[in-house]
Formats: C-alpha cells, sequence, structure tokens
C-alpha cells in the first residue's frame, strides 16, 4: 500500500478491509448520540423544528466536514493533529493548523469522560432487566406485579446513588479501555465487526415492534411537524451540535480512523454510508422511543433521562418485556461501546505517537484522566449537583459539571473545530492533494467544494453567533 504525503509510519496500522473502516465509522458515529441524545435534544428543543433542521444540518454541513476530516486522516496517515500538520506541510502552509486537531482530541477526552458515565445507566438497566428475566421468566411483561411508579422510580433512584453511578461509569471505561489498548485490528475493529451488525439486527427487530404496539402517529406528528416559530438561534445551535455529536465530527475522532484507511477506499462514497446509516438510526431511534413516551403520558422535555425512563415502562407492557429489554439495552451498550472506544482511540493515538510510549500505556493515562472528570460528571447527579463549573456564563448557568461538559463540547468545540477544519480544508491545503483524495468527481465534486469553501464555515459561523448571542 502506497502511503499519501509523508508516507505510512513504521507500525502504522490499518483497517484490514473497506468493510471494517466502514464497520468501525459507522460504529463511532452510532451511538448513544443517536439512542439517547437525539431524542432527547429534539424533545427539548420542539419537535419537528428541530429535527427538520437537524436534517438539513447533516446534508449540508454535518457530511462535507466529515469528508473533510476523513481525507485530512487518510492523506496524514498519523494520530490527528500529525495529520493536519503533514497535510499542511505537504500544501506548503502553516503547521499551526494542526491546533484545530488538538482541540479536537480535548474536546475527545472531554466526550469521553461524560459518555461513559451514561454507559454505566446502560449497564445499570442491562443488570436489571437481567435480575427481572431471572425472577420472572420468559414469559409476561417486565417487571410484573410492580407498580409502574416504581419503574419510574428507578431512573432518579440511580442518579441518587453517586457511587453506584462513578462505579458503573469506570466499569464501562474499562472496557472501553480494554479494546482500545489492544489496537486497530484485534481491538476496534473486533468490536465493530461483531457488535455493530448485532446491533442493526436487533434495533430493527425492536423499531417494528415499537411503531406497531406504540401511539406511532403522534410521534410522527411531533417529530416531523415543522412549525417555523420555533426555530430559533438555540434550537438551531442545538440541533448543529447533535449533528455534529451524532456524526463523531469536530473531535479528532473521524480523522483518526480515516488514518487508517487505504488508499483504494473511496472516501467520499464512503463517508455518505456512514451519514446516512447514522441518521437513518437517529430517526428510527426518535420513532421507536416517543410512541412510547405519548402512549405512557411522559413529557418529551425530560432531558437525559428520556429514553431510560420511557422504555422500561414500555417493555412492562410488552410480551416477553423482560428479555426484549434485556435485548434492547444490550444492544445500546454495543452502540456505545463502539463510539466511547473512538473517542478513547483520537487522544490515546495522538499520546503514544507523540510521546512514543506503547499503546496500552498510553491507554492508561487518557483513561485515568477520563476516568476523574468522569466521576465528577457521575456526581453531578447528586453530591455536586449545586455546581455550577462555568455558571458565570449565561449558556451555562445553573449547569451541573456532566451537562457543561456536553455542552462545551457540542456547543462550541464542534462547531469551532468544523470551521477551522473546512477553512483548512477549502482554502489553505493544496488543492490538487485534496481533489486526489476524496473520491468525487463532477458536479457532486463541485458542490462539495463550494460546501466547504463557502456555505459550511458561513452558516455555522452564523448559528454559532446567533445561538450564544441569543
Ligand atoms: N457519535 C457518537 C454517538 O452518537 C458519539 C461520538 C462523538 C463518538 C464524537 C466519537 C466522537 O454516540
Amino acid at each position: 500500500m502506497a502511503a499519501a504525503g509523508s508516507g505510512a509510519r513504521a507500525g502504522h496500522e490499518n483497517w484490514s478491509s473497506r468493510s471494517a473502516f466502514i464497520l468501525a465509522a459507522v460504529g463511532s458515529a452510532v451511538g448513544l448520540g443517536n439512542m439517547w441524545r437525539f431524542p432527547a435534544e429534539a424533545g427539548e428543543n420542539g419537535g419537528g423544528a428541530f429535527v427538520l433542521f437537524y436534517i438539513f444540518c447533516v446534508l449540508l454541513i454535518g457530511l462535507p466536514v466529515l469528508l473533510s476530516e476523513v481525507l485530512i486522516g487518510r492523506h496524514g496517515q498519523a494520530n490527528a493533529p500529525e495529520s493536519v500538520r503533514r497535510l499542511a506541510r505537504d500544501s506548503k502552509a502553516s503547521e499551526g493548523w494542526s491546533v484545530l486537531a488538538s482541540m479536537g482530541v480535548f474536546a475527545a477526552f472531554l466526550i469521553l469522560s461524560f459518555y461513559c458515565v451514561v454507559g454505566g445507566w446502560v449497564v445499570y438497566y442491562i443488570g436489571v432487566f437481567a435480575s427481572d428475566l431471572f425472577q420472572t421468566g420468559l414469559s409476561g411483561g417486565a417487571f410484573q406485579g410492580r407498580d409502574p411508579e416504581e419503574i419510574k422510580a428507578l431512573m432518579p433512584g440511580l442518579f441518587a446513588d453517586g457511587t453506584l453511578m462513578a462505579g458503573l461509569n469506570l466499569g464501562f471505561l474499562g472496557v472501553t479501555m480494554f479494546f482500545v489498548a489492544r489496537g486497530v485490528s484485534s481491538g476496534i475493529e473486533w468490536v465493530a465487526v461483531y457488535l455493530m451488525p448485532l446491533f442493526f439486527v436487533l434495533f430493527l427487530a425492536i423499531t417494528i415492534y415499537g411503531a406497531f404496539t406504540g401511539n406511532f402517529a403522534e410521534a410522527v406528528a411531533y417529530l416531523f411537524t415543522f412549525d417555523f416559530s420555533k426555530l430559533t438561534g438555540e434550537v438551531m445551535l442545538a440541533a448543529v451540535g447533535q449533528a455534529f455529536f451524532s456524526l463523531s465530527l469536530g473531535v479528532a475522532g473521524m480523522m483518526t480512523y480515516g488514518a487508517y484507511a487505504n488508499r483504494d477506499t473511496n472516501l467520499g462514497e464512503t463517508s455518505g454510508i456512514i451519514a446516512g446509516a447514522d441518521t437513518a438510526v437517529a430517526l428510527l431511534a426518535g420513532l421507536a422511543i416517543f410512541p412510547i413516551v405519548f402512549a405512557a403520558g411522559l413529557s418529551t422535555n425530560a432531558g437525559p433521562g428520556l429514553m431510560f425512563e420511557s422504555l422500561p415502562i414500555a417493555f412492562q407492557q410488552m410480551p416477553f418485556g423482560s428479555a426484549i429489554g434485556l435485548a434492547f439495552f444490550v444492544m445500546i451498550f454495543f452502540a456505545a461501546l463502539t463510539s466511547s472506544v473512538s473517542l478513547l482511540e483520537a487522544p490515546t493515538a495522538y499520546v503514544f505517537e507523540k510521546f512514543k510510549l506503547a499503546r496500552p500505556v498510553a491507554t492508561i493515562i487518557v483513561g485515568a484522566g477520563a476516568a476523574v472528570l468522569g466521576v465528577l460528571s457521575a456526581l453531578s447527579f447528586n453530591d455536586l449537583a449545586e455546581f455550577y463549573p462555568l455558571g458565570f456564563i449565561p449558556l451555562f448557568a445553573e449547569t451541573n459539571f456532566f451537562d457543561t461538559l456536553d455542552g462545551v463540547t457540542a456547543k462550541l468545540f464542534m462547531p469551532i473545530g468544523a470551521i477551522l477544519t473546512c477553512i483548512f480544508v477549502g482554502w489553505i491545503a493544496d488543492a490538487r492533494l485534496i481533489d486526489s483524495e476524496n473520491g468525487l468527481d463532477g458536479a457532486l465534486h463541485k458542490l462539495w467544494r463550494a460546501l466547504v469553501r463557502f456555505v459550511c464555515p458561513i452558516v455555522l459561523a452564523v448559528i454559532l453567533f446567533v445561538g450564544l448571542t441569543s
């Protein structure tokens, strides 16, 4: 395999095939962002207005940025900041552009820390359903004979127990570290190749079931009725942030994965597949969760607890509820793991290449840092509930540690990282190098270039400005 630009490093790893790359990248994109964050954000931001603007963001901004990121990675064949530096050097531009990826690596580290807290909630529900299945057996719904109020109290019960939540968080992080420490082909790729197909099978089965049993029509109306008056600056910023979060953009993750791609992988086509799969899963997750939310009379703006509070209620009424509930949370666990692995890989690849450490050592260093922040996030639902780290900024007033990390990364780091990526790829990098990497021709190529050069940076800057000042 001939590497581009400065050439591949000795010992640099690659995906074993194009489909392994696609599964790993889809695995990174599809995760808690689709199942947990998308419905919660849609519910908090007025439903249809958010959803349609979200789709607009994926197509016009997310997809072009995604292609830009994997392209930088594949050209550089190294960790994200080094890849940007190499493309800058090959284009005779300032190597200082690598700061865009350094910011991204840092943001990935921050996201990892709170992502594993939510991963811990998933593990908790796996435990709840497994023990229920064990007690009541296969037939009947979940939690037989138990009051729905008791089931609704599960989530607040977990939130009140800081020690349990911190412990589950560390467990989830530990599993993530195990796979990243094993490396690209025997760790990261293994998780994606085995767990993503399983995820899709389980996900389709559960969505079809939900569509037939819940309040489907109301959910469709809620998610797809576009009310222009609800489209405020804040809703737009939330939608852009969600699109980036869901596509794993602006945080160097896709650059890192792109660096393991072979020269013969068509990046334009691959990016389309990744964005398409990710968006389909998000919309289907909305269509699986909101029918239940409406049928159970829950509030749409329940925030981060939405998925975790609504679904157990539905599983109580379903035949085979505890088995289906267990399958559902196991499936979310798989999706979350393939994403957390990519969040850890971006900073780990940077640390071990930069400081010439062994991969497992770098994994432990990054993981230890994420553990500390993760525990603070876990405690922000209980002992540290009144701790507002950026409370002096209006956008983050009365926002706890967990929500601050989530908000700062999705609403600041990701859009700013994406604006810089577009300027770098669209204006600074040598157009011939870019054109030889992107796998697009004709009109599609022209469209992509126009989006990256003009539309994305301008639209993002306007949304960022309006969202931050409104
Ligand atoms: N896209 C992942 C999800 O939707 C989260 C993620 C963000 C992963 C950024 C990597 C980088 O769950």
